[in-house]
């Protein structure tokens, strides 16, 4: 009998028919739920303040312009030079200029050097990324944000769940970012929320949030549906159809993307998430730790982390240092079923759209520009199976010899 392709997502979040359940069921009552949903993020992650948009990018904009309007006569946010392109777009939007500063390829985080030589007269704020769940040296940044005069936006978008000395990602700084988008830690393919401990700066979102149109109705019922096929799709029996039909997972430079309140029919999903989102991390971390046992230290690839902090990979980051082997294995794994992908492909002072925008005197940032080039990630999920693990490792080591 011919055998079905089988392609492994390349990020995603396993819906149980108890999470479809208790969505479909909690449906019925939407404010109540909504409210449920703040309830259980102030308590987990100790934030007093949260506000729910429909992506964390239509959030960080708003963000971005209330920060701005705090630091008159400023104009720029600081990113890391290698980050998703949406943070850059926010910038944009909220009328801000970008200046991206050079990473490292061992961390995925800022190059402190760059950070602690840069001019920040015109700086409104810096933000942290936490690319692929891996936490920044988040202390430091608010030590600096704090020594500079900057608000620190802490982007947990991609770290939900993480921590640096004890404290959650998303909650250093001034305000943080967390994401519900599909690819994130925990899912309902759309969603953002703005958090915050300050009293006067959530007045002014509150302000600013209020403009905010519900989401239409149309935007709800396609949601629906999409969440249903996404629960049915991830299974690497039938990802093989959106992958091939759907050009799923790519983030484009874009500033005119839809900005409504979060839909409260999706807060019983995101809630029910994370009630379980230790075990969720947990699985991420341990299908990581085991590529991690058997690729550390293979010759032409770094791995980077941050030892000090709890990593949540929703996605799993190596970075080779030849741009045409990473190119090769990515080919392969793709071929064999494995989604593996090569993120953004562009370091942020490399995207033509975003040429107008960056500050003036932005220097080169060679090290994103090398992650950019070498970066693969690895999916993390739990229909990653130890043979799929074997057949990762197989391609990498092998593309060495
Ligand atoms: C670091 C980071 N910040 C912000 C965003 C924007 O979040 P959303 O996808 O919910 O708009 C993303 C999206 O991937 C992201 O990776």
């Amino acid at each position: 009998m011919m055998s079905l392709p089988r392609f492994v997502p390349p990020a995603g979040t396993a819906l149980s028919l108890g999470d479809l359940g208790a969505w479909l069921g909690g449906a019925a009552r939407p404010r109540r739920e909504l409210d449920r949903l703040a309830a259980a993020i102030q308590a987990r992650y100790h934030i007093r303040h949260c506000f729910f948009v429909s992506s964390g990018r239509a959030g960080l904009a708003v963000l971005l312009r209330v920060l701005a309007e705090r630091a008159a006569g400023r104009k720029e946010l600081i990113t890391p030079g290698y980050t998703c392109y949406s943070v850059a777009a926010s910038a944009v939007r909220a009328g801000l200029r970008v200046r991206p500063l050079d990473v490292s390829v061992d961390t995925l985080d800022y190059r402190w050097d760059a950070v602690e030589g840069v001019d920040t007269a015109g700086a409104v704020a810096i933000t942290s990324s936490n690319l692929y769940g891996i936490p920044g040296d988040l202390p430091r940044m608010e030590a600096f944000a704090g020594t500079r005069n900057l608000s620190f936006v802490d982007d947990a978008a991609q770290c939900l769940d993480g921590k640096v000395d004890g404290r959650w990602v998303g909650t250093f700084g001034d305000a943080g970012l967390l994401s519900f988008d599909k690819g994130k830690n925990i899912t309902t393919l759309q969603g953002g929320v703005v958090v915050c401990r300050d009293d006067e700066l959530a007045e002014r979102l509150k302000h600013a949030f209020r403009r905010f149109p519900p989401p239409p109705r149309s935007t709800v019922a396609l949601h629906t549906i999409q969440l249903l096929i996404y629960a049915l799709m991830l299974r690497p029996r039938l990802y093989w159809i959106p992958n091939r039909f759907l050009s799923l997972g790519d983030t484009p430079f874009e500033t005119d993307y839809p900005a409504t309140l979060y839909s409260p029919r999706l807060a019983p999903l995101a809630r029910r998430q994370l009630e379980r989102v230790d075990g969720i991390t947990e699985g991420r971390v341990r299908n990581s730790d085991r590529l991690r046992a058997r690729l550390s230290g293979t010759p032409g690839i770094i791995v980077p982390g941050n030892p000090g902090g709890r990593s949540v990979y929703p996605r799993w980051p190596i970075v080779f240092l030849d741009p045409a082997r990473r190119n090769h294995v990515l080919q392969r794994l793709r071929r064999e079923g494995i989604g593996a992908t090569g993120s953004y492909p562009q370091a942020l002072v490399d995207v033509p759209e975003l040429q107008p925008y960056l500050a003036a005197d932005t220097a080169d940032t060679p090290d994103a520009r090398k992650v950019a080039a070498g970066i693969l990630t690895l999916p993390t999920h739990p229909y990653l199976t130890a043979d799929d693990k074997d057949r990762i490792v197989d391609v990498i080591v092998s593309s060495g010899a």
